[in-house]
């Protein structure tokens, strides 16, 4: 039998779910990132992979790792048995997304005998919780090195010394820190680009782990932001998407600055480049500056996501949403009247702690009041060190599921209307490249955010096209490219 490699770390600063609660009214500052120059072509000759989890702000610093890496000389795989170097940059959302991660990691064992100097890593919001670093010690204890989302800047030197000196370390901060500009970065795409505009949440959100694993509120300055649209447009790029846990937040932190999301909406609408989205808004924050920014800005596209979460108000509460069903419907009503032909989607948890049937049917309701044309749909997962975590829940698994399958059956019902009445009419798509069931079919998003398949060899990926939508299903729409 294989001898079990089982690593000793010899500096650990580890979580603590307890300080990252705390907000503390310490002024943003803004660094850049420096790579030393020890840390130079370190990677020369090795092989990295990088396994993304969980939402777009992940999958952001997953572009600025893979940046950071390539800096350092490595290059990227595919395939487990050729890296040298696997990092799992992981989300803890939910029970089963950390589970997923587990089971990954339980997998990557065998590589880790077969190649000895194997450098496994873990990073995002996994590692800010104090259970899985217990976790890790006690039955993953292979992985090299695990570092928080507040110091990704950390990598080269985690690297390095696991690497060179053969030194092994648990280096996660519980409390945010600088905002760091001009990150290495390694776009996935050539022609659409995520954007942070901001970092952390506020919100908390009874249920949510979130506020805990990325910290305070801080938005970048507008100016960078703007630069760096501005940078994208002129590289080509076609869309961008702006990141933020609660976008609708942004500027509020500034404190020279009467600044918020709807005046850089405003003002990015005033560049060329042909499409502006945005991620995530919270309805209570989201106000008529936006919408207005939305309704003029012609480059902001027509798709809003706003997360509901439930439509009742005494659940709304229980979840601290700070809103009610019915200003969530005034803002509705208000997007659908400003942005004509508006398509919106939503999040919804079932089975928060004490929902009755009388909630889950508020619920129910509201879908059919606002027919949202996408949804993600879940049943609430309890995260330690939230509030939620302690409510009693007196459901059982099947009542839980059970709910999660009529939501879904009534909502869908929605997408497919929300996509019906596009057959027949002439839409923009641009263009992602092949579809992934069929090799023979092109794919791509309409403005409205909504996913075409197509057959055409006379476009490519990144251009922007017009189609006429012959076929509507509920998830996706067929279409055929007009010359
Ligand atoms: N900041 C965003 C997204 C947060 S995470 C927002 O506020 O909308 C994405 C979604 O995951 C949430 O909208 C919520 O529906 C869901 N979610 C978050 N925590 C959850 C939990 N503990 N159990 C089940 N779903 C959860
Ligand atoms: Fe979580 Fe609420 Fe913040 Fe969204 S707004 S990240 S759901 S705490
Ligand atoms: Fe997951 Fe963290 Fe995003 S918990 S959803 S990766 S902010």
């Amino acid at each position: 039998m294989k001898k079990k490699v089982t690593i000793n770390y010899d500096e650990e600063l580890n979580p603590s779910i307890k300080e990252a609660r705390m907000r503390r009214n310490k002024d943003v500052n803004f660094t850049s990132f420096i790579l030393e120059p020890q840390y130079l072509n370190i990677g020369l000759n090795k092989k990295y992979l990088l396994k993304t989890y969980g939402c777009q702000g992940n999958l952001a610093d997953s572009e600025n790792i893979a940046g950071i890496l390539e800096l350092m000389g490595f290059s990227p795989c595919n395939e487990e048995i050729d890296a040298d170097l696997i990092i799992f940059n992981t989300c803890a959302i939910r029970e089963n997304a950390e589970e997923r991660v587990f089971g990954e990691i339980g997998r990557i064992e065998k590589f880790r005998k077969q190649n000895p100097n194997l450098l496994i890593g873990l990073c995002g919001c996994m590692a800010q919780e104090e259970h899985t670093i217990e976790k890790i010690k006690k039955t993953y204890p292979y992985i090299n090195i695990v570092f928080g989302t507040h110091n990704i800047y950390s990598l080269p030197e985690l690297v390095y010394s696991s690497l060179i000196e053969q030194k092994n370390k648990i280096d996660v901060l519980s409390i945010e820190g600088d905002i760091y500009e001009n990150m290495p970065v390694k776009r996935e795409s050539k022609y659409k680009a995520w954007v942070n505009i901001m970092y952390g949440c506020d919100e908390f959100c009874t249920y949510c782990i979130v506020p805990y694993t990325r910290g305070k509120e801080r938005s970048r300055r507008p100016e960078a932001i703007i630069e760096e649209v501005k940078e994208l447009a002129k590289a080509g790029y076609k869309e961008v998407t702006l990141l933020g846990q609660n976008v609708n937040a942004y500027g509020k932190d500034f404190k020279d600055l009467n600044y918020t999301f709807g005046n850089l909406l405003m003002d990015l609408s005033k560049i060329d480049i042909p499409r502006i989205r945005y991620t995530t808004s919270h309805p209570r924050d989201l106000d008529d500056l936006t919408i207005d920014a939305m309704a003029l800005g012609k480059n902001i596209m027509p798709h809003l996501h706003l997360p509901v979460q439930s439509g009742s108000n005494e659940i709304l509460k229980k979840m601290n949403r700070k809103y009610t069903r019915e200003e969530y419907l005034d803002k509705i009503k208000k997007l659908k009247e400003k942005i004509p032909g508006i398509s919106i989607t939503t999040d919804i948890i079932v089975a928060f702690p004490t929902e009755t049937e009388e909630d889950f049917n508020e619920t129910l309701s509201l879908v059919k009041e606002v027919e949202f044309e996408g949804a993600y749909t879940f049943i609430y997962s309890p995260r330690i060190g939230t509030p939620a975590a302690t409510y009693p829940n007196p459901l059982t698994e099947d009542e839980k599921k059970e709910r999660l399958l009529k939501l879904n059956d009534l909502i869908n019902s929605y997408f497919l209307k929300g996509r019906k009445r596009f057959e027949g009419k002439i839409v923009e798509v641009l263009v992602d490249g092949e579809s992934k069931n069929n090799k023979d079919m092109l794919t791509g998003y309409t403005e409205h955010n909504m996913l075409v398949n197509f057959a055409s060899n006379k476009v490519k990926e990144g251009d922007i096209i017009k189609c006429k939508i012959t076929k509507a299903y509920s998830w996706h729409m067929l279409g055929e490219v007009v010359e």
